[in-house]
This record gives C-alpha cells, structure tokens and sequence, in this order.
C-alpha cells in the first residue's frame, strides 16, 4: 500500500502544512540571509503538495519538485494552475533519479529524508543532490533526530490528529529502539453518505546519528556549513533537540 495516496489530501488541508509554512516563512529566508546567498533555481526534494515549492515560484525562482507520491503532484500541479505559477514537477524516487540538470539551490523539509530507513539510500539520496548541484550551490534540509524520533514521538502513543464533520484520523506510535525507526499507523476515517469508509497508511521514519548524517555528506562531496536544532537563533544543536537543520554546500 503507498503511503500518501488516499491521505494525500488530509495532510494537504490538515495541520501538516503548519510546519512548512514556517519554512516559508521564517527558516528559508533566515537560511537566506545568513549564507548572503539569493538562489535562481531550485529543486525541493520530496516536495508533497508543493506549498513551499509553490511558495519559491511565487517569487521568481525557477522551481521543481520532486516527489514519490502522484496524488500529492496532482495537488500541486492542480494549485499551481489555480495560481497560475509555472513549476516542473517529477514523480520520482529520491535516491535514484537524473534530470540532466543542475541547480542554485536544493531543499527537503519536514523529515522527508527520514522516509529513508536505510543507510545506503540516504548516501544515495545525498549523492543524487550532490550531481543536482551547481558547483558552489546550498543544500539545506531538516531531519529528526533519534531523540525527536525515539523519545519525542513516543511520548504520544495514540492520539486524535484531525477531525471535521468528514474526516477523523487517529496517529498510534510505535518504536524500533534498535533501529531507531518509528512507525506512525493513521488511521483514518472518511464519511461516504451515512457510511464511513475506513483506511490506514503507515509511515515509517528513521533517525541518523548525526556524525553518521555529516560523514554521507562528506562522502558526497557537501561541506556541511551549519548545523543547529534552531535555525531562528543558530544554537548549537543539543542534546534534547528533536529535529536538525543542516546547512550544506557542493565543494568546499
Ligand atoms: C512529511 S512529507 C513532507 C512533504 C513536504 N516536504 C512538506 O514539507 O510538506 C514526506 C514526503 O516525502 C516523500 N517521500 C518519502 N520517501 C520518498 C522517496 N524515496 N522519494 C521521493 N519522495 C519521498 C513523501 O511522498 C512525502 O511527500
């Protein structure tokens, strides 16, 4: 069963696009100001539905989006019609894919690198950024850490996560320690008439240590520039930190 598909639209008008308009609104231009750099081209890897790529053509960058899930595209590419914005969008898997072309600038917000549960495939996903890259260009991205992943996340075992007149959708948690991989099981619930239809996905994330996450991009040929649990304030990244941003560049 793909994850994102039937879901696709309950993330898209549910709480989950919170995060990234704080992206937008806050983390990027902060990113942007601190490395004095103004990108022309951007790819956003793993995009969703598109709301920070959206954002970035809204202002003139040249964007594509990237990401696995075709009914998140079909939203996008549905609102950037709707806003008359013209963006490339790509259905593909990030750890193995070539557009024959480089960019300013590459992004992947809110854990999507954490979908990778294999440490291979978050070197290849790496890789693949680095090839993606003009010579000097960012890569700038947030992940959770084993931390947000083993203890933050775990802290809330069942919970209610939406509910209209519609739609109610239920999150259970649960957590491989060895791995360090959590299973997030949403349990969803659409109303058909006097009926409702029941439907689950699964998504599983894993959290990297971060010298392991440093020494992939290293090995990819990224300088990592900055790393912080709060790109606001730039502080270092501590211990009880649930999510790191990582700021890094092609060559050195
Ligand atoms: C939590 S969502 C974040 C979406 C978007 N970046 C945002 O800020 O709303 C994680 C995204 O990762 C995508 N994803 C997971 N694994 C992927 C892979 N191997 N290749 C491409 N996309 C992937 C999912 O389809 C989903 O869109």
């Amino acid at each position: 069963m793909p994850i994102y598909d039937r879901f696709a639209k309950h993330y898209q008008s549910g709480p989950y696009t919170q995060f990234t308009r704080r992206v937008i609104s806050e983390v990027f231009p902060r990113w942007l100001e601190l490395l004095d750099f103004q990108p022309q081209t951007l790819l956003d890897l793993a995009c969703g539905s598109g709301e920070f790529a959206l954002a970035q053509a809204e202002v003139g960058l040249q964007v594509t989006g990237l990401d696995q899930s075709a009914r998140f595209l079909a939203l996008g590419q549905a609102e950037a019609k709707a806003r008359g914005l013209k963006l490339s969008w790509v259905q593909g898997d990030m750890t193995r894919f070539d557009l024959g072309q480089e960019f300013d600038c590459v992004t992947s917000w809110f854990d999507s690198l954490n979908y990778l549960l294999h440490v291979e495939e978050l070197a290849a996903a790496f890789k693949q950024v680095a090839a993606h890259l003009a010579p000097g260009g960012y890569f700038l991205f947030d992940m959770n850490t084993i931390y947000g992943i083993t203890v933050q996340w775990q802290r809330f075992p069942y919970y209610l996560q939406q509910e209209t007149a519609d739609y109610i959708e239920f999150a259970e948690n649960t957590c491989d320690y060895e791995n360090s991989i959590a299973t997030m099981r949403l349990i969803m619930f659409e109303r058909d008439g006097k009926a409702w239809r029941h439907f689950e996905e699964s998504h599983r994330e894993r959290g990297y240590a971060i010298d392991d996450i440093l020494l992939l991009l290293g090995a990819a040929g990224l300088t990592t520039l900055h790393v912080t649990g709060d790109p606001r304030l730039m502080s270092p990244l501590g211990s009880q930190d649930g999510r790191v941003w990582i700021a890094a560049r092609k060559g050195a």
